[in-house]
């Protein structure tokens, strides 16, 4: 069993010198899923930023973000979660896919990634009861129905999340819950307009996916709630009618909120026999990450490193299916490492793609790669490797090199 934090990172990642020849994958090796390839290991993870404009649209400084990490050597980059309706998003300021009109950006955005190398990744998404939510800088808390940026918000059932998210929550009808669906396909239709090539359904985090997954929030007593087999239609549902306007060429995959921490919500054993029915709906990927339920969370390991690995490492094995996951995995020798044990496929990094955006680069300097440089563009590249200077003084963090 691997534990963490590895024990002496820099001496393995020079003891092991770098090899790139495939037959054991390493961090910076492709990876291919379906008809697409990813040039590495290295997933800039979803991250809603509340930067779109009011009407959802993308603006510039979502093509300066996905551009810039694209350019920076990730594989595989996504934008923030982007709403399948207007009531599914986090606040006024975040991007949507309800709209024909909102294509354009959304392609904008797709292309400057390609242009770079990477494969645009779209997330899906729905907030249900903790939507309607201000700008974490203007407070971060739900605002109510009348409020001039608020709106009533939808679940699964008329549970109030509390704490930060206090307003009533309208208890969505079989009929909603079918458009809802609806709304999913026509997203994921859209998506493949603007020209994603990889699309993942955010049923985590406390949002409308996870909170139907999740006891904490789902109480009702129909074909919707109760039993596990229940608790887990919605997604079946919806990911059955996005499998049927997106190609079975492209990587159709799942975050799921696969722990609520807490004894009465989602425990992780139900997320390994959900992702192993997901498989028959046309999952290809799983990305496992915490339910957030509720804010009455017990043990959650947010100061461990790696601390989702172990969790997505059983559900490789026992479902059978290729695992991505976030969560502390922003120094190179850890996330290399969980890359060559084969415990996940995918490193999915949030906030380290946040503070370096070429995280990637500086990865692979720190574990010794036998050239850094072709991470980049090569266009970029090509200026770096014909001007070289002396080490450091282009500007690259410099790698800790043991003797
Ligand atoms: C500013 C911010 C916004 C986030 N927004 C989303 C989101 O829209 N969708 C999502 O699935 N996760 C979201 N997350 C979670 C990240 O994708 C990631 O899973 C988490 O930060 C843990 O990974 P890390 O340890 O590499 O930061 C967000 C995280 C941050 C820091």
């Amino acid at each position: 069993m691997a534990t963490w934090p590895p024990s002496r990172p820099r001496e393995r990642a020079s003891a092991r010198p770098f090899c790139n020849k495939h037959h054991m994958p390493d961090l910076f090796s492709p990876f291919t899923l379906k008809d697409i390839t990813l040039r590495n290991r290295i997933a800039m993870s979803p991250m809603t930023m509340y930067r779109a404009a009011d009407d959802g649209r993308i603006t510039d400084f979502h093509i300066m973000l996905m551009g810039s990490r694209a350019a920076g050597g990730f594989g595989l980059v996504f934008p923030e979660q982007i709403a399948i309706t207007p009531d599914g998003r986090t606040g006024t300021s975040c991007a949507g896919i309800w709209d024909d009109g909102q294509i354009e950006g959304l392609s904008r955005v797709t292309a400057i990634i390609k242009d770079m190398g990477a494969i645009p990744g779209i997330q899906l998404g729905h907030t249900g009861r903790k939507g309607s939510e201000l700008k974490p800088w203007d407070g971060k808390v739900q605002t109510p129905p009348d409020h001039p940026e608020g709106w009533q918000v939808r679940g699964p059932s008329p549970i109030p999340f509390g704490g930060r998210f206090p307003y009533p929550v309208q208890a969505l009808g079989r009929a909603e819950i079918k458009d809802l669906h609806r709304s999913y396909a026509d997203a994921a239709r859209r998506a493949l307009e603007a020209g994603f090539e990889w699309l993942e359904m955010h049923f985590a985090h406390g949002y409308l996916g996870a909170s139907f997954f999740s006891p904490l929030a789902n109480q009702r007593d129909d074909e919707y709630g109760g039993s596990l087999e229940n608790r887990l239609r919605f997604h079946r549902e919806a990911m059955d009618a996005v499998r049927s306007v997106w190609p079975e060429r492209l990587p159709l995959t799942v975050r799921l909120g696969s722990d609520d921490f807490h004894p009465d919500g989602v425990q992780f054993d139900e997320a390994v026999w959900a992702i192993c029915q997901l498989k028959d709906h046309g999952l290809d990927l799983a990305d496992l990450s915490l339910g957030m339920n509720t804010d009455d969370v017990k043990d959650v390991p947010f100061d461990k490193l790696a601390f989702m690995v172990e969790r997505g490492s059983r559900v490789r094995r026992e479902a059978g299916v290729p695992v991505g996951v976030s969560w502390n995995l922003g120094i190179p020798a850890v996330a290399d490492r969980v890359i060559r044990e084969e415990m996940i496929d995918l490193v999915m990094l949030g906030r380290p793609a946040l503070s370096n955006p070429h995280w990637p680069l500086y990865a692979a300097r720190e574990l010794s790669h036998e050239d850094p440089l072709s991470l980049l563009p090569e266009d970029w590249s090509w200026w770096l490797r014909r001007i070289p200077g002396p080490e450091g003084s282009q500007g690259w963090p410099i790698a800790v090199r043991t003797a």
